[in-house]
């Protein structure tokens, strides 16, 4: 991908309906600690590290990074939704050269099942479009992990391969751009 970077970064805030999103805070270093200490948000993403070890290494103010939002409801942090490029070493690309924006998403388990995720990816993939038309976006997760297997379909990824990485079967999926309408 072209690298997002100080001509698109940070964004101003992003409104949803329900939600805002922007980029990290130093207030929101206890939802960091939160999100990466829970055993529930681990299961498929190698799992909850220990909150004292996170409590020293976390820095003040976590994840600030182009392609890093913060979610948040009534101000306060659910989760993050994030665009990376994809290192050329991992398995699974649609472009030979590799680096591919990709999608993660990681939301604290009290807002699991409303949505929220849905809401605030759509957001993000509209933001992306417009910063780089005509890119598509890929994502990888555990085919065992069955709400990100359902949050990657409601928001158009469709499956190009899976493969054995980490010891788990991984689905790879991309979502092409729109056409553009002339
Ligand atoms: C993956 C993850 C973000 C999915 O979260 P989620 O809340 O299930 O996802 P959505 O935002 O799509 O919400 C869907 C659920 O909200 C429900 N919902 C309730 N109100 C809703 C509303 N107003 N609009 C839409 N959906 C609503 C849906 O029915 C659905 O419920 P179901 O799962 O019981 O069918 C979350 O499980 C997570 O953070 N997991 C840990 C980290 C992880 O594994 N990330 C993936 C790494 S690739």
């Amino acid at each position: 991908m072209t690298e997002l970077g100080s001509d698109t970064w940070p964004p101003a805030p992003i409104t949803t309906e329900r939600l805002v999103l922007r980029a990290s805070e130093a207030r929101d270093r206890a939802g960091f600690i939160e999100l990466f200490a829970s055993t529930e948000v681990g299961t498929y993403v190698g799992g909850a590290r220990p909150r004292d070890e996170l409590e020293r290494a976390v820095p003040e103010v976590p994840g600030r990074r182009p392609g890093a939002f913060v979610v948040t409801l009534d101000d306060a942090m659910i989760g993050m939704v994030t665009l990376d490029p994809r290192g050329p070493d991992r398995l699974g690309h649609v472009r030979p050269e590799g680096g591919e924006t990709e999608l993660g998403y990681l939301f604290l388990p009290a807002a699991w099942g409303h949505g929220y995720a849905a809401e605030a990816c759509t957001a993000v993939l509209d933001w992306f479009a417009d910063a780089r038309p005509d890119e598509p976006v890929v994502l990888s997760t555990q085919s065992a992990n069955d709400r990100a297997m359902r949050l990657a379909a409601k928001l158009g990824f469709t499956e190009v391969e899976r493969f054995e990485e980490y010891g788990a079967e991984q689905w790879f999926g991309v979502r092409s751009p729109a056409p553009r309408t002339a």
